[in-house]
């Protein structure tokens, strides 16, 4: 009888999914952060690897991955992992699509909600006891109410960002990186990127980070938007020049900033914590019970595909 698969995988995950992948696998399991040269000492000999977007999966991790059949990332973003090196040496990329749609989404809205009505720096304020009671004038925020929602980038997760902008009174332009219309969007009308960048009161960035998105939002792109304007980025940290908005924060070009990633996470560009008018949270847009572990239960369900010769369920690209 051959030896069972060998797996490795760089997070803990429900312990229901763990038995599932040891009924049918040999299961290392290390624990993060986990430093670039562990990883690729670890995966020698294995033929799966699943993994968390905080690992590079660089040349020198798939080279040392000589056997591997599938790199499983448990998130929907892959810019982490070499795909076109992966790919030509045989090894199928999967990613984690739909099931942390809802919950981005969700996370998006707290965020639009929280800069645009102060939500954080009020609580700052209350809990350093500086609160002297209501008044008239005290803390305005931006009502969303008859106002446009710009959305950057149309996939799934942006579709569902847009889907919910009827429901606060706003109505949705958005714009493609590509240039091309997706199909089935009856919820917001396409705009170029720059006619919704000076238009919108609320520009929310929904696309994937590759070389062509890098730096989307960059001095120009920020002088562009309205002084009044909210920038929320839950998509990728590079996708925003983090220079360029500290500037643009300090020259007061638009409102407030919300952002949930960062261009070298976990560290926090310095100057963006010390304006009042940014709300930030620690990558949490996936953060649900329930998100969290479908897509644990989406990655376990590729390399058990592929390592039985089916086709990946969710294939990159
Ligand atoms: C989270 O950022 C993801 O890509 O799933």
């Amino acid at each position: 009888m051959s030896p069972p698969p060998s797996v490795l995988l760089t997070c803990r995950i429900p312990s229901a999914l763990l038995a599932r992948l040891e009924e049918r696998c040999e299961v290392e399991c290390l624990q993060p952060p986990i430093a670039p040269a562990l990883l690729a000492e670890r995966v020698r000999g294995k033929l799966a690897l699943l993994c968390l977007l905080t690992e590079r999966v660089d040349r020198q991790v798939i080279e040392a991955g000589q056997d591997l059949r599938i790199i499983a990332n448990i998130a929907v973003g892959y810019d982490n992992i070499d795909v076109a090196f992966a790919r030509a040496r045989g090894i199928a990329v999967t990613n984690t699509p739909d099931v942390l749609t809802g919950a981005t989404a969700e996370f998006t809205w707290a965020l639009i909600l929280a800069a645009a009505r102060r939500v954080s720096e009020g609580e700052r304020l209350l809990r350093r006891g500086d609160w002297n009671g209501w008044a008239l004038d005290f803390m305005l925020g931006m009502e969303l109410r008859g106002k446009q929602l710009g959305v950057v980038g149309m996939g799934r997760i942006g579709r569902a960002v847009a889907a919910k902008a009827p429901a606060f009174g706003m109505r949705a332009v958005y714009a493609e990186q590509a240039g091309g219309a997706p199909a089935g969007v009856d919820h917001a009308t396409q705009v170029s990127l720059d006619e919704l960048l000076v238009s919108s009161d609320v520009v929310t960035l929904h696309v994937p980070l590759t070389p062509a998105t890098r730096h989307v939002i960059d001095k120009r792109a920020l002088a562009r938007m309205k002084r009044t304007a909210i920038l929320v980025n839950t998509a990728r940290g590079p996708v925003v020049d983090e220079e360029a908005l500290a500037w643009a924060l300090e020259e007061r070009l638009i409102a407030a900033a919300a952002l949930d990633v960062y261009e070298r996470e976990p560290a926090v560009h310095p100057k963006l914590l010390q304006f009042e008018n940014v709300v930030l949270a620690p990558h949490l847009g996936s953060a649900t019970r329930e998100t969290r572990t479908a897509m644990a239960e989406l990655a376990v369900g590729n390399v058990l595909a592929v390592l039985s010769g089916q086709p990946p369920l969710t294939p990159v690209g």
